[in-house]
């Protein structure tokens, strides 16, 4: 019996740029920014833990906001500027970075590259005044080590030291 013909999906021809560089690239269409990142671009920094919207590993900035990159089409992107762990500082550390640190604000550190990201989001956002502000707009991201209260102090460090940069 003839099987039915399968129509063929085309790539589409996206532009990101990403980490501030231009990339020109051909994707599926229902490739997600986190896969691009860590499969075709190999920025594997950006973690995949749930894949679903649930854990926040895979917070990435897009355009300066926090956005999970695993429900994030890449397509749905064209034009933007996506920063991801390995574009957030050149030479020095970022203030959110050095109080992860200075604070021991992970242990296994797979939570880490989406808490620093979405730290960085959230304070540009402007809307956290308070410790318990901060810490209900970061409850998007987990960590599974616990290492929750040196995060929050870590974010409260360069909240009130007011030294985080614009991304
Ligand atoms: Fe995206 Fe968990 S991997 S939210
Ligand atoms: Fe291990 Fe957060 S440091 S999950």
């Amino acid at each position: 019996m003839q099987q039915p013909q399968q129509k063929s999906v085309g790539k589409k021809e996206v532009t990101l740029t990403i980490n501030g560089r231009k990339e020109n690239l051909s994707i599926l269409p229902w490739v997600s920014l986190l896969d691009l990142l860590r499969d075709h671009l190999d920025l594997t920094g950006t973690k995949k833990g749930c894949d679903h919207g649930q854990c926040g590993a895979c917070t990435v900035l897009c355009d300066g906001k926090r956005i999970l990159s695993c429900l994030t089409l890449a397509v749905m992107k064209n034009g933007s500027e996506i920063t991801s762990i390995e574009g957030i500082a050149e030479v020095e550390l970022h203030p959110i970075q050095q109080a992860f640190i200075d604070h021991d604000a992970f242990q296994c550190g797979y939570c880490t590259p989406g808490q620093i990201c979405s730290a960085i989001g959230m304070l540009q956002e402007g809307k956290a005044n308070s410790r318990a502000e901060v810490q209900e707009l970061m409850s998007g991201n987990l960590c599974r080590c616990g290492a929750n209260i040196g995060i929050i102090d870590a974010i409260m460090q360069v909240k009130d030291g007011g030294s985080y940069e614009q991304l």
